[in-house]
């Protein structure tokens, strides 16, 4: 039931396309089609002749046998041909079959001709013309002989009238039948749908794919372009504070000895590492620890770029030997940066190096935090093999977008160099999805801590 709800909260606007398109559908369909009228006459059965009261019972009981072979006649030319002369209408005797038919209600002697017509009038003009050959018609073929009058009189009990409204197309139903139609149709393309995307939606999906809990869950901030670090405003507040959430569930860890070299890894590009990597150090910072962030994508470097700093030295510039770590530590607010610096036709083979390992060791003991900035895990090992020096790891998830085999696959590395993955961060939440319902007891525009 939960799944379903859940299901629905994701995929309500396939659910409500498909029942608008269903009605729009039975509401064409109720417009072409064209309306049909359907006027009906009563007539009665009787049989002369009952003197006595035996005479009286075998006349009902011939009646009512009688009578059932008279709807079959309501159709025929005999009855039709002078209807269609009366009336002047330019149809066959075949023609006007299609529209006309009669039944007898069980254990009755009584006839119902039923006449359905484009025209109301028409439709009971017909069925009184029609009747009245009809019994005129039963009264002939029933005489016994030529000068005898005939023992069956059959009468006209109720005539037609034009009917008010038609019979087909029902408006309402239509339109019942096409939003259910449409309903059933929704919820199955909704759960085709979901069946078919793998992508990781929720904390649930990464906690039941990989096993790890989300230690934060990040939303979407429009204004990251313009200001990609979290600063002390107000503004985007949620966003801010869900990277300071990090950084608590980071330090709950392992409370006696919470880890201070942090690597930020994740399955593919773009799923936000550099951004989580960087505020993950401003939010480190805030709290007071002395904390740097190194750049260790030596492929597709971007944190000088996104804080606006000098990208020619940095990581490769040490351990090439060629500057020493204070040389090319650059500050952006309240903590330290150390970009990439130039890109090595190696880098797998550089942050493997002891040299590189001897940088880590050197920042570890100078500060309080270590963050680390990766590439991919499943294009290069780049961030496995850094993942050694690491106290912890963490994985970005891009929700919506990163699979679950993505997810999976970036584990296999990190778990062969036995890296201490600690949990993962689900970016690019939707704030109205429910992965937000944690901040709801939030005042709309409350301050963050
Ligand atoms: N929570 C977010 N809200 C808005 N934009 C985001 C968010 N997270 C990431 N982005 C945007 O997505 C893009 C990719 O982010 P980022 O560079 O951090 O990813 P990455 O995993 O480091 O990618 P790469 O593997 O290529 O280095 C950037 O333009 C970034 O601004
Ligand atoms: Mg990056």
């Amino acid at each position: 039931m939960l799944d379903l709800l859940a299901m629905l909260a994701r995929r309500w606007r396939i659910v409500i396309g498909l029942v608008v398109v269903g009605l729009l559908a039975a509401a064409g369909v109720t417009q072409q089609v064209t309306p049909s009228y359907r006027a009906s006459t009563q007539l009665f059965v009787a049989l002369d002749s009952a003197d006595s009261a035996i005479e009286l019972n075998s006349a009902a009981n011939f009646s009512s046998q009688r009578v059932k072979s008279y709807p079959d006649l309501v159709d025929s030319p005999l009855v039709l041909e002078p209807t269609i002369a009366e009336l002047g209408l330019e149809l066959t005797a075949a023609e006007l079959a299609e529209d006309v038919s009669a039944e007898v209600p069980p254990n009755t002697v009584l006839i119902q001709v039923f006449v359905d017509n484009a025209s109301p009038v028409l439709a009971a003009d017909i069925a009184n013309s029609v009747s009245t050959n009809l019994a005129a018609i039963v009264e002939e073929l029933d005489k016994t002989r030529e000068d005898r009058a005939s023992p069956v009189r059959v009468s006209v009990t109720r005539e037609a009238i034009a009917p008010d409204s038609p019979r087909t197309p029902i408006p309402l139903l239509n339109l019942i039948v096409g939003l259910l139609g449409g309903l059933v149709l929704g919820l199955a393309a909704a759960a085709l749908r979901e069946a078919l995307d793998t992508s990781i939606k929720d904390e649930g999906d990464i906690q039941e794919t990989i096993g790890l809990p989300t230690l934060a869950s990040v939303p979407t901030n429009s204004e990251v372009g313009s200001d990609p670090i979290l600063g002390h405003s107000p503004a985007n507040a949620v966003w801010a504070e869900s990277y300071r959430k990090l950084r608590t569930n980071l330090s709950y860890v392992d409370p006696d000895n919470p880890p201070k070299v942090i690597l930020v890894g994740s399955a593919l590009p773009g799923d936000g590492k550099s951004l989580t990597a960087a505020n993950l150090a401003a939010s480190l910072a805030q709290s007071g620890k002395r904390t740097v962030l190194v750049e260790a994508d030596l492929r597709r470097p971007s944190i000088g770029k996104l804080l606006g700093l000098v990208p020619d030295v940095g990581v490769t510039t040490v351990v090439a030997g060629k500057a020493a770590i204070s040389e090319v530590t650059q500050s952006c607010d309240e903590f330290d940066v150390i970009t990439s610096g130039p890109v090595p036709p190696n880098p797998s083979e550089l942050l493997g190096s002891q040299a590189f390992r001897a940088m880590i060791q050197d920042l570890r003991s100078t500060y309080d935090s270590v963050v680390i900035d990766t590439p991919p895990l499943i294009a290069v090992t780049d961030a496995a093999v850094t993942a050694v020096v690491a106290d912890a790891v963490i994985l970005v998830c891009r929700a919506k977008r990163t699979k679950r085999n993505e997810l999976r696959r970036a584990l296999f590395g990190l778990r062969a160099v036995d890296a201490n993955i600690v949990g993962a961060v689900l970016n690019q939440v939707a704030l109205s999805s429910g992965a937000y319902y944690q901040y709801d007891y939030r005042a709309p525009g409350a301050k963050a801590r």
